[in-house]
């Protein structure tokens, strides 16, 4: 685990953006997948808004992906273990790089075919409570024509990341700019974000 917690701290000290590509085991992104594809069939996934946290507005020319909050009292087991390892995670990172984090929140996501999220920053405008995003992919088999990369915007360039199954991606929330691009077939992950309140 710390070896795959390594690896996803280092890269991100590198170069802003953290890379591990099998934080989830194939087990528990496999699980995870199922969970989001029930809730897809069973409408339960709302429109993603965006503004601030009190106005939350869906916006389908800016992003067209559908949430699902994650949350412990479902008592879902492979939701439960997912929060386990980022209980594992988030004490790692405060241990080691004194990050402070006090909690986090985490949704599914999907992406229908020809969705997108424009270039954004993720902290919102009224709240700085976001230091961290991650994002987790839960795609079996993606290849590259699929397209629906997440493509972060560097200073000295862009940095476009397919969505590979069981990858997780980690960086500042308030620093660096980015946009889903769009995707040619479903696209799964779960994201969220490590925050001080
Ligand atoms: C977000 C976001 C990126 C991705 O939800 O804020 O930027 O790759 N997601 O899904
Ligand atoms: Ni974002």
């Amino acid at each position: 685990m710390e070896k795959i917690f390594n690896t996803l701290i280092d890269s991100f000290i590198e170069d802003k953006v953290g890379i591990a590509d099998l934080f989830l085991n194939e087990n528990l992104s496999g699980h995870l997948k199922n969970n989001l594809t029930r809730l897809y069939q069973g409408n339960q996934l709302l429109s993603a808004g965006t503004g601030n946290e009190t106005i939350v507005v869906p916006d389908k020319l800016f992003r067209s992906d559908r949430i699902y909050w994650l949350d412990r009292s479902h008592n879902d087991p492979h939701e439960n273990a997912f929060f386990d390892l980022m209980d594992c995670f988030v004490s790692y990172l405060n241990s080691t790089c004194y990050t402070g984090i006090t909690g986090y929140e985490f949704h599914y996501t999907l992406y229908e075919k020809g969705s997108f999220y424009k270039k954004h920053l993720d902290q919102f405008r009224t709240n700085t409570s976001r230091q961290y995003s991650m994002i987790m992919y839960l795609n079996a088999d993606w290849q590259l024509a699929d397209g629906g990369e997440l493509c972060v915007h560097h200073t000295n360039g862009l940095q476009n990341i397919p969505p590979m199954d069981g990858k997780s991606v980690f960086f500042k929330s308030s620093e660096l700019e980015h946009e889903v691009l769009v995707t040619n077939k479903p696209r799964m992950s779960i994201t969220g974000w490590l925050k001080v309140d």
